[in-house]
């Protein structure tokens, strides 16, 4: 009995022992774990940010980078990390030209371990802070590395030519406050705006609603005129944030259009309303949107739609941009006086092509430039397409070409 008892404390003091030993041992080694874990995170400080990017992203599983279930306001709809997210969708900038990745974070997290890389270094690199640099024309991917979470935010990188004096950016023709079009640039009304216009017209026509050209194709010996009316009218401060100078109006590109009245009254009619949420379908964008006149250095202009094509047209729309920021172009008020050619008086207004009653005296307590009367009255759809159909575009030569945006040493 005793020698039983004895035996029974033997073996409940080895048990005892054993699962000591097991603690000791499943206590060491998740610390080693752990310890591993750690060095392998200070490692990975060391390592190239694509390198680390590209690990991290391995390893992270679907459910990790997927969006969380409830999110803040403010965080966009396609941010893939749960803490922190980009400020933009997708990020444009020229080859040269630099931007800042915008980082929003969920109150108290921390952006300072961040790790930024890039897919591909020919196309642009990032720094430590996420500056992003444009190197050559292409696509690639900015990877933020942040508390085992990961942001990819797709990047491209523009290139600016100028061609006969005109200045395209990935094949874009630009015009605006900064860029300007030569005196003698005069395609007229281009066959792709005029059809897509006419397609347009056809799709609103189906909903009962009656879309127009207010004003179509101008030329730079038109915008003079035009331009010099609404000085005359209100002055250059309030002239310049309506019209272009010449030389710098979109209509003289041959792909714009003035929808029906030129008044902002138009944004609160059927047409207005539906060309707002449809022109893109045709490859229309609200050239000078609400809001953004220190972007475009225009006043919102509902009625003045650009042709870039459907997919641009389309990408613009939905992430919200001018075409300033989609081609990172800017507009630089210049302050340079106008020429004696451009004070001169606005006379003999051609009478057929949208600006035909410009010189209709403007009542002076109506700061309203767009007063229905200045521009044409609805016309019928065949004249409009006929008048543009006319006017055949310029001959683009291949030669010429100057390429602005030379692209980077690839580090
Ligand atoms: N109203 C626009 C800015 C133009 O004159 O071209
Ligand atoms: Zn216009």
């Amino acid at each position: 009995m005793a020698q039983k008892a004895a035996k029974k404390r033997r073996d409940n003091a080895r048990t005892s022992f054993m699962l000591l030993m097991l603690s000791v041992v499943l206590v060491f080694g998740f610390g080693l774990i752990l310890g591993k874990q750690e060095q392998a995170i200070q490692q990975t400080a060391a390592v190239p940010n694509t390198v680390i990017q590209e690990a991290a992203t391995e390893t992270m599983t679907e459910e990790e980078t997927a969006p969380p279930e409830t999110v803040p306001e403010t965080v966009p709809e396609y941010h893939q990390a749960t803490d922190f997210w980009s400020a933009e969708k997708h990020i444009y900038l020229r080859a040269n030209h630099q931007k800042q990745i915008a980082i929003g974070t969920k109150p108290g997290f921390s952006m300072e371990n961040a790790v930024y890389g890039v897919s591909d270094e020919n196309i642009a690199v990032v720094d430590e802070f996420g500056m992003i640099t444009g190197v050559s024309r292409g696509e690639c991917t900015v990877s933020v590395y942040c508390e085992a979470e990961t942001l990819k935010i797709p990047v491209t990188v523009r290139e600016l030519t100028v061609q006969d004096g005109c200045t395209y950016v990935d094949g874009i023709l630009i015009a605006n406050k900064s860029i300007s079009l030569p005196e003698d640039y005069d395609p007229g009304m281009l066959p792709e705006t005029a059809e897509a216009f006419k397609e347009l017209q056809a799709a609103a026509k189906e909903e009962g609603l009656n879309i127009y050209i207010g004003s179509g194709y101008r030329s730079y010996q038109y915008q003079i005129k035009a331009y010099n009316s609404l000085v005359e009218a209100y002055g250059h401060e309030y002239a310049d944030r309506i019209s272009a100078k010449p030389g710098h109006s979109e209509h003289q590109t041959g792909y714009t259009v003035d929808c029906n009245t030129i008044n902002e009254a138009f944004i609160e009619t059927p047409e207005g309303q539906w060309l707002d949420k449809h022109c893109h379908e045709f490859g229309f964008i609200i050239r000078y949107p609400e809001g953004k006149e220190d972007i475009t250095g225009y006043a919102y202009e509902c009625w003045h739609i650009r042709y870039v094509g459907v997919d641009v047209a389309t990408e613009i729309y939905e992430q919200g941009l001018t075409l300033e920021e989609y081609l990172d172009v800017v507009h630089i008020e210049d302050d340079i006086p106008p020429t004696e050619e451009e004070t001169a008086p606005a006379e003999d207004m051609p009478s057929d092509d949208g600006y035909a009653d410009f010189d209709t005296p403007v009542p002076e307590e109506n700061p309203d430039y767009a007063e229905p009367g200045l521009y044409e009255e609805p016309v019928q759809e065949e004249t409009v397409l006929s008048q543009y159909q006319e006017t055949l575009p310029a001959v683009v030569e291949d030669d010429g070409i100057e390429i602005i945006d030379a692209p980077l040493e690839a580090p």
